[in-house]
Formats: C-alpha cells, sequence, structure tokens
C-alpha cells in the first residue's frame, strides 16, 4: 500500500548557506521523501534550520542564501522552475503557513474574505459561496463565533486566532501539499489542543509542520524528522520515534519535554549553527561520544529507523 502512494516532496542532499561577516551553515545535506497522506513534524530546537529548510524548498530565501542540492514537487525540480511557475506552484498546489504569521494578515481586508481568497483565486468560485466556505473552514479551527468574525478585520482577533485564521487560509484552496512553520505558537494549551484537531480532521492533505512543540508533534504527525544543528540526525514514523528514540540528543531532547521537567542534563547547552565541530555535531555534548565520532556518521538504517550514529554502525 505505502508504495503505491505518490511522492509529492522529494528533497535530495539540500545544503543551505550563509556567507557574509559571519559564515552560518544553516541546513546541511538534507534528505527527505514525503508522500500522499503523509504527515511529516521535523522537530529540534531554535536555530536548528527548521524554517531555513522549508523556505529554501519554496525558494523564498534571499540571496545571502547559497542553496545547493535538489528538491522535487512531484517531478517538477523546483530549483530549476522560473518564478512565474513557482509562483503556480506555491499558489495553488502547495500552501505555507509561515512561522510568526499571526501578524501576516492584511489589515484592510476581512478575515472571511482572505480566507476565501484563494478559493476564489485559484480555484474560480464565486464570492458568496467562497465565503460560506470560508466560515467553514474557520469553524474547523474552532474560533467561535465564526460567521460574525468572518467579517471582522484582522486588528479585532487575537495573535492565536490570527494564526489560526492562517492556517485556514492556507488550506482554503485544498492544496494538496500543506507547509506549517510552528502553527502553535504562542497559543495556550487548549488552543494547541483544537489546533491538533483541526490538522486531524484535514482530509486527504499532507502536511509538513515544523514545530518545537513535541507533544503537539506526536498528536498531529504519523512520521517525525529530527534536526540538530542544521542537520537531520534521526527519522522515524512517530509512535517508534516517542517510544523508542535512538540518536542520543533525541534521547536528551525527549527527556528534557515538559512532562519530564523541560530539564537537559547538566553541561547540556544548545548548539550554534556557526559552531564548527569537526565529525558528529553531537560530539562535545553526548555522553556516548567515542574516538570514531570525531568521523561525520552517515545516516544508519535500523529496521526502517534512520540514525546519525555510531553506536548503529
Ligand atoms: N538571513 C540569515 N543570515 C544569516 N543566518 C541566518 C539567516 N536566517 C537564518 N540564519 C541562521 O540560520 C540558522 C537556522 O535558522 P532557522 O530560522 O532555520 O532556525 P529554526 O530551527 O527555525 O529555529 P526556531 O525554532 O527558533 O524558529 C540559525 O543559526 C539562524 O541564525
Ligand atoms: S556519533 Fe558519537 S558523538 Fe555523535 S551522537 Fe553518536 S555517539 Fe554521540
Ligand atoms: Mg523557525
Amino acid at each position: 500500500m505505502d508504495e503505491k502512494r505518490e511522492t509529492l516532496l522529494r528533497v535530495e542532499d539540500l545544503s543551505v548557506c550563509f556567507e557574509g561577516k559571519n559564515y552560518v551553515q544553516a541546513v546541511e545535506h538534507i534528505d527527505l521523501e514525503v508522500r500522499a497522506g503523509d504527515r511529516l513534524c521535523i522537530i529540534g530546537e531554535t536555530g536548528s534550520g527548521k524554517s531555513i529548510l522549508l523556505l529554501a524548498i519554496l525558494r523564498l530565501l534571499g540571496p545571502t542564501a547559497i542553496v545547493t542540492g535538489r528538491a522535487f514537487y512531484r517531478d517538477r525540480a523546483l530549483f530549476e522552475l522560473t518564478e512565474k511557475q513557482m509562483d503556480a506552484i506555491r499558489g495553488d498546489r502547495v500552501s505555507y503557513v509561515p512561522q510568526g504569521s499571526g501578524n501576516g494578515m492584511n489589515p484592510l481586508l476581512k478575515v472571511g474574505l482572505q480566507v476565501a481568497e484563494p478559493l476564489i483565486a485559484h480555484r474560480g468560485m464565486k464570492r458568496r459561496p467562497a465565503m460560506d466556505r470560508a466560515v467553514e473552514l474557520l469553524r474547523r479551527f474552532h474560533l467561535g463565533r465564526e460567521e460574525a468574525l468572518a467579517r471582522q478585520y484582522p486588528f479585532t482577533f487575537s495573535g492565536g486566532m490570527r494564526q489560526r485564521a492562517l492556517i485556514a487560509m492556507g488550506i482554503s484552496a485544498g492544496a494538496e501539499l500543506l507547509f506549517a512553520d510552528e502553527p502553535t505558537k504562542g497559543l495556550d494549551e487548549t488552543r494547541v489542543k483544537l489546533t491538533a484537531e483541526a490538522f486531524n480532521e484535514l482530509e486527504g492533505q499532507t502536511l509538513v509542520c515544523v514545530t518545537h512543540d513535541l507533544s503537539f508533534a506526536r498528536s498531529v504527525s504519523s512520521r517525525v524528522a529530527v534536526m540538530y544543528a542544521a542537520n537531520q540526525i534521526e527519522a522515524a514514523e512517530t509512535e517508534e520515534l516517542f517510544r523508542h528514540p535512538l540518536h542520543p540528543y533525541t534521547k536528551d531532547m525527549l527527556a528534557a519535554m515538559p512532562e519530564n521537567g523541560l530539564r537537559f542534563r547538566p553541561g547540556y547547552a544548545p548548539a550554534h549553527s556557526e559552531e564548527k565541530t569537526e565529525g558528529c555535531k553531537y560530539r562535545l555534548r553526548c555522553e556516548s561520544c567515542r574516538e570514531k565520532c570525531k568521523e561525520t556518521p552517515p545516516m544508519f538504517d535500523v529496521g526502517g529507523h534512520q540514525v546519525r550514529c555510531w553506536c548503529y554502525e
């Protein structure tokens, strides 16, 4: 069954660096494959390269970013398309809800119209049915009093409400691939749960979601990739990863989850992408470090669970 699902997104050896006063390797040699219906969450601490990875795939980085590698949406090589072709894909087939997008709505347009706009522009719907559909979408994200809210301007919404309205907008035209960057940032626990529910109710949508909310990742994803210092260091089916983490970093991170007291063990400090570590990037913080770790570990496959650590050679 798995083999039959189409591949919607394939990323091969993707790297991004910023050259300037300080050289930053933001993303390094990332490979990803996302099939129709997959729900992939990319987790990792702040600065690990999650947002830059999404922005690179969508070709939304500025000119200071040097991007190498390849990315495909279906069989289309994204880095070879013209700007116009890329715009068409971004508007129609793929939608993207950026990080911190709570403030990203047009202040001059009523919220309902903004949610309905992709339906009118990309699906040729008339305004009235598109507005009805917008209300329905807002309802999915449990904003409350949705019909009235659809007629209001964004400034009357809280940041969290705008964030959820943007997700509704992102999915309104039925794009088959949704990229969401930190969709729960700034939401209280109840709203996080409601957002998770709304994501879980999306039918036929393939999701690539970046988050550092591990509980949220666990509740909405079918697969998780872990990033550390620009590298993907582990990937597995969600429950497998949470129950049997293999990489020492993932184990440390899960042990530091809020329900475990959000405490990294003494001596732990987050890595910075400016920091140059030869060999395994986690070497200076890893309690299992050995001589071999001065060499860069490849990704090892342990029964379908991928891990970049010499312990699994
Ligand atoms: N325009 C830029 N120029 C130079 N470095 C940058 C630029 N944008 C991002 N970076 C660096 O790239 C690295 C990865 O950043 P990124 O925003 O992808 O992290 P992240 O994992 O999304 O973190 P967060 O969880 O805080 O959103 C960071 O070290 C960041 O400082
Ligand atoms: S490769 Fe070595 S340093 Fe890196 S995580 Fe594994 S044991 Fe630790
Ligand atoms: Mg980010």
